[in-house]
């Protein structure tokens, strides 16, 4: 990995964006963190996500699913976990997109002929698109904005920061967004063009972006002056994107307004933005909590612990959140069942 990155700065003259070191550490073929057959997920990998924890996640987010009509499309379905519940609860059509060959055979391995994998996008999609923390893994450039302008930050060969007046699209998108200075962050440009390919492709239906993020007036918040860069190893987190690249998952959180202007400007409506606490509540996670047997402690604790993960404020309930879009949703009547309450669009 290190020699691949390396030959890709010689290449370039010495320097290369953060934005393309993230893309190469995460998804160069065969050697990214993602694309390599390391098991990343749960217990036995760096982090834990919502659907590793247990199958209340997808249980819960299942009872808004039944709601809309057509097939699932999966984005990025990492081991598979999520995928397992909706098709056991849905009984439908499901579709995984996943950029990683290794994940897809492992998804393969599990899910069978339970699930179709796309090579790529459809060129016309009708029914549901989910992506559970699949924005957070997309590339992002590095800024800092300073008294006299805004540089971006790249890798250096002995993979070392080091700053660039910003050009192009950066320095306008950079330009657009206000913070104290000197201040760094990062700038989610490759989710939102995920996101004008997910608007292009969609010609009915729904879209649910789930992960940890803010919109954009507490992304670029003036007390987090120092960005939303994270890295996960072994259940431990850093903040140092240039240690063993290709073994150490980096992600930057997700700037949900810049999301949500991206679907607009392509022609989708904003249908709904809450925490996942607040989604899953109104999905009815406590009904589907109350189906467990209170009564065997084996069985029920872990589901209680698994519900407090979801929805305690210090844990994902509040950091975590959802984002819907989508287009032509005839006789789907705002608000989904997941917005029916406490939904903050009116915050992006
Ligand atoms: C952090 S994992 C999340 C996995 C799973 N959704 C979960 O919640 O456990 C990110 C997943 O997105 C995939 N991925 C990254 N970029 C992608 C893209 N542009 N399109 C589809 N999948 C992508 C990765 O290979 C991986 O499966």
């Amino acid at each position: 990995m290190l020699e691949r990155i390396r030959a890709e700065i010689a290449g370039a003259g010495g320097w290369i964006s953060f934005a393309r070191y993230m893309e190469l550490a995460l998804h160069a073929p065969g050697l990214g963190y993602y694309s390599r057959g390391a098991r990343q997920f749960g217990a036995e990998g760096d982090f834990v996500t919502a659907p590793e924890l247990g199958s209340l996640f997808g249980r819960t987010l299942a009872r808004q699913l039944k709601e809309l009509d057509g097939p699932i499309l999966e984005l990025g379905a990492g081991s598979g976990a999520l995928a397992e519940t909706l098709v056991k609860e849905l009984g439908r059509q499901y579709f995984i997109l996943e950029t990683s060959a290794a994940l897809r055979e492992r998804q393969a391995k599990r899910l069978g002929d339970r699930v179709k994998f796309l090579e790529h996008l459809p060129e016309r999609f009708r029914g549901v698109v989910i992506a559970n923390e699949v924005a957070d893994a997309l590339p992002v450039h590095a800024v800092t904005w300073r008294a006299d302008g805004v540089n971006e930050r790249g890798v250096t060969h002995e993979l070392q920061w080091a700053e660039r007046p910003a050009t192009g699209e950066v320095l306008r998108e950079a330009r657009a967004i206000e913070v104290p200075v000197p201040y760094e962050s990062e700038l989610g440009l490759a989710a939102r063009g995920w996101m004008r390919s997910l608007a292009a492709s969609l010609e009915q239906g729904v879209i649910f972006i789930i992960d940890y993020g803010f919109p954009r007036h507490e992304y670029y918040h003036p007390q987090r002056s120092m960005g939303t860069l994270m890295c996960h190893t072994r259940h431990r987190a850093h903040g140092d994107p240039f240690l063993h690249p290709g073994e150490q998952d980096i992600t930057a959180h997700v700037d949900f307004s810049a999301l949500a202007a991206a679907a607009q400007e392509s022609g989708l409506d904003l249908l709904g933005y809450a925490t996942q606490a607040q989604f899953l509540a109104n999905c009815g996670i406590t009904d589907v909590l109350g189906q467990a047997n209170v009564e065997n402690a084996l069985h029920y604790a872990p589901i209680a612990a698994e519900a407090q993960q979801l929805l305690s404020p210090a844990e994902m309930g509040e950091l975590f959140k959802v984002l819907a879009v989508g287009r032509g949703a005839d006789g789907m009547h705002p608000p989904l069942l997941g917005f029916s309450r406490g939904n903050r669009s009116n915050t992006l």
